[in-house]
């Protein structure tokens, strides 16, 4: 089956909306006319209104980086589905390592921001991954699975639409240090076999599959290669128009 690519950038805490309109106005003179790939952009809150201003009209997308699963209310410092929504927003970052490892995040709040943005019309980007112990002491697998089923228990199939999925592994975040081509493509062939069991190996099959960490315009054409990677989640290397735009590039030259 075919799946289109789709490269996200994901600044993190990155740039004020000052300095996020710099970026961002090189990004659309560099991969304005991007038409094979889908890209995202996904700043902090603070720089969305901005970025999506700049971005308007050009086949770039914007994405947010988390959300809370309530509509609204009292919950001081979250910010809603819809509010992302009312900003230009079409996907949000789900269950990123670093909100599981810093703020506490379980895949059973992970899943129920799930059904709050897919609810509200956003395109989920659900974030999994083993840390560096998990992997030494073999139980990568084992932790893929439980984060899959936590993440997307009590969803029918017709619930999900396009779900985006990312492996990022979290020794490879910000490390430098990357998954082999191979590495992934084996735990993406994984993934797709664990939610073709949970929902239908059809839905699985056409599943697109991020890969996240460190990846750079140095190794994204190894990873593109394999054909169970169909795009990836970018830190570090998207905080800059060059690494970013030839990321981008490579993905249009090798889209599907
Ligand atoms: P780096 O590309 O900086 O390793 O970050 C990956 C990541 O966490 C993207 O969400």
């Amino acid at each position: 089956m075919k799946r289109k690519l789709i490269i996200a950038g994901n600044w993190k805490m990155n740039k004020t909306a000052l300095e996020a309109e710099g970026l961002v106005k090189d990004l659309v003179s560099n991969i304005g006319s991007v038409q094979k790939t889908d890209v995202v952009i996904c700043p902090p809150f603070t720089a969305l209104e901005t970025v999506g201003r700049l971005i308007d009209g050009t086949p770039i997308a914007l994405g947010a980086q988390n959300m809370h699963w309530e509509e609204k209310g009292a919950f001081t410092g979250e910010i809603s589905a819809d509010m992302l929504k009312a900003l230009g927003c079409r996907y949000v970052i789900l269950g990123h390592s670093e909100r599981r490892q810093y703020f506490g995040e379980t895949d059973e709040g992970v899943n129920k921001k799930l059904r709050a943005a897919l609810e509200a019309g956003l395109q989920p980007i659900v974030c999994v991954g083993e840390t560096l112990k998990e992997r030494e002491a073999r139980v990568t697998e084992k932790v893929l699975s439980d984060q899959l089923k936590g993440v997307f228990r009590n969803f029918a199939v017709e619930e999900l639409g396009d779900v985006i999925l990312a492996y990022e592994p979290v020794w490879a975040i910000g490390t430098g240090r990357t998954a082999s081509p191979q590495q992934a493509a084996q735990v993406h062939r994984f993934i797709r076999g664990i939610l073709g069991d949970l929902f239908t190996p059809h839905w699985a099959q056409g599943l697109r599959i991020q890969y996240g960490g460190s990846v750079k315009p140095e190794n994204i054409r190894n990873l593109l290669a394999e054909v169970n990677i169909d795009g990836a989640l970018v830190g570090g290397a998207s905080l800059d128009n060059g690494p970013f735009a030839r990321i981008v590039a490579v993905a249009e030259e090798m889209s599907r």
